[in-house]
């Protein structure tokens, strides 16, 4: 018989059976749920609703369930729908009637919003740790590259000089912000909700603040209702997912775009590449090409949960039994896809020759040529019409700005003098930057440390 099967007369159909119940993915929650289990006996105990003698019964009860899901040897039913009722069942079965005593005060709809609660604040802290790493990577690479020169782009035209490690920089900020959304999202996880009953509480004198203690919340809900509706913090969890997504497919396409024999700036090592079964020659940036394209999976999760909540009344629905799936794929795809992204560019190999002969190319000195003039004392506007001059006068005769003579820069402005050869070279370009935040070497070093002091 079913544990709610009392005011029933027949049994649910076996179809419905699977249809409604949650155990094939909720059961990845078994050890919060039997976590949260103890520390509501031991609480029970605490407060006189159960004995000390029953209390313990329990708890021995629900750690041997625990070691034996852990050994492998438990066997989830479908006809006990999901988490919580099978391993309510199964301590019956093992210990009794004490074992009954255990869903005393409680509801599935408070205990699902406490296990999820708990795997979220476990998942956020490794999600921040691979976060963490990644930065780590990308702060070394940096480290190593303040004067690989390359062409910074807009409009993925080439654009100004910039060093590589101002560009991965530019990612340590994305994937710092990341992780502090992440932590913003954990305050509000971090909220335990046991003790609001299906929606009204409990009739029960409960400890709640002895089970938060115990479970490690920092504190207790507020409201019975909203305990147990509220799913805001795995819809805050999926937004910073859907953004982390989001900063690696930007960076997975500018690699895609790298490793290809138009641009060659990088090449990512064989144990990061796959091969063609028709075409020899290949070597594709798969892994790249594969995170871009899982950041969809974690907007729709993002969109199934706002979708699924948006129309449901107070307090509980069954609907929320959708918010897990659609939650552990959002934090499967992003831990899987961190993992292999450090990895991939920890081992790519920088070809910073073609970085800087494609700088080197392209006019991006051409901002810089007009800055020269300025401080000869020509108006920036009317510089950046001698230099658009300029410009057009080398594309119409094949040649850059550092291959015209004097004499012809003479002819664009009297002030123009030798020493302009060394303010539009793009080393120079790049080393003038100095301003706070700009990619010259020692603003790039500045922020690497600053970066690693918040690490
Ligand atoms: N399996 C359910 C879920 O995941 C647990 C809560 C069920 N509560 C209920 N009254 N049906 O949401």
């Amino acid at each position: 018989m079913k544990l709610w099967g009392g005011r029933f007369q027949k049994n649910t159909d076996r179809l419905l059976d699977d249809f409604h119940s949650s155990i094939s993915f909720d059961q990845r929650l078994y050890k919060y749920d039997i976590t949260g289990s103890i520390a509501h006996a031991k609480m029970l105990a605490r407060v006189g609703v159960i004995s000390d003698r029953e209390a313990e019964q329990i708890v021995a009860g629900l750690k041997a369930i625990l070691a034996d899901i852990e050994a492998g040897s438990v066997e989830f039913d479908v006809a006990f729908e999901d988490i919580h009722m099978n391993v309510e069942q199964l301590l019956i079965q093992r210990i009794g009637d004490v074992g009954k005593k255990l869903h005393t005060a409680r509801s599935r709809n408070d205990q699902v919003a406490l296990d999820i609660r708990m795997f979220m604040k476990d998942e956020i802290k490794q999600i921040q740790q691979l976060l963490k790493e990644l930065r780590e990577t990308l702060l070394n690479i940096a480290e190593q590259n303040k004067d690989t020169v390359m062409p910074g782009y807009t409009h993925l035209q080439r654009a100004q000089p910039v060093t590589l490690a101002h560009h991965l920089l530019a990612y340590v900020q994305m994937f710092e912000r990341d992780s502090e959304r992440l932590q913003d999202c954990y305050k509000r996880t971090d909220v335990m909700p046991l003790g609001s009953g299906a929606l009204a509480g409990t009739t029960f004198p409960l400890d709640r603040q002895f089970v938060a203690r115990e479970l490690g919340f920092s504190k207790i809900s507020e409201n019975s209702m909203d305990a147990v509706s509220d799913r805001d913090f795995a819809v805050e969890f999926c937004s910073a997912a859907a953004l982390i997504m989001m900063h690696l497919s930007r960076f997975c396409e500018e690699i895609i775009l790298w490793s290809s024999a138009e641009f060659s700036f990088i090449e990512l090592d064989d144990s990061y590449s796959t091969g063609s079964s028709i075409m020899p020659q290949k070597k594709n940036p798969d892994p790249a090409e594969l995170i871009r394209g899982k950041s969809g999976r974690v907007y729709g999760d993002l969109m199934t949960l706002l979708t699924m909540l948006k129309g449901l009344p107070m307090a509980y629905n069954k609907d929320m039994q959708e918010d897990k799936e659609a939650l552990f794929d959002a934090v499967d795809t992003v831990k899987k896809c961190l993992m292999v992204f450090k990895p991939m560019v920890a081992t790519m190999k920088v070809k910073k020759e073609n970085m800087a002969a494609a700088a080197g190319g392209g006019f991006t000195n051409a901002t810089d040529l007009a800055d020269y003039l300025v401080q000869k004392g020509v108006p920036f506007r009317r510089a950046h019409e001698i230099v658009g001059r300029a410009v057009l006068y080398c594309i119409q005769r094949g040649k850059t700005l550092a291959e015209m003579s004097l004499a012809e820069y003479r002819e664009l402005h009297p002030g123009i003098e030798e020493d302009v050869y060394t303010a539009i070279s793009v080393e120079q370009c790049v080393r003038a930057r100095k301003v706070a935040g700009a990619p010259a070497p020692e603003a790039v070093q500045a922020a690497i440390d600053a970066a690693r002091s918040r690490l």
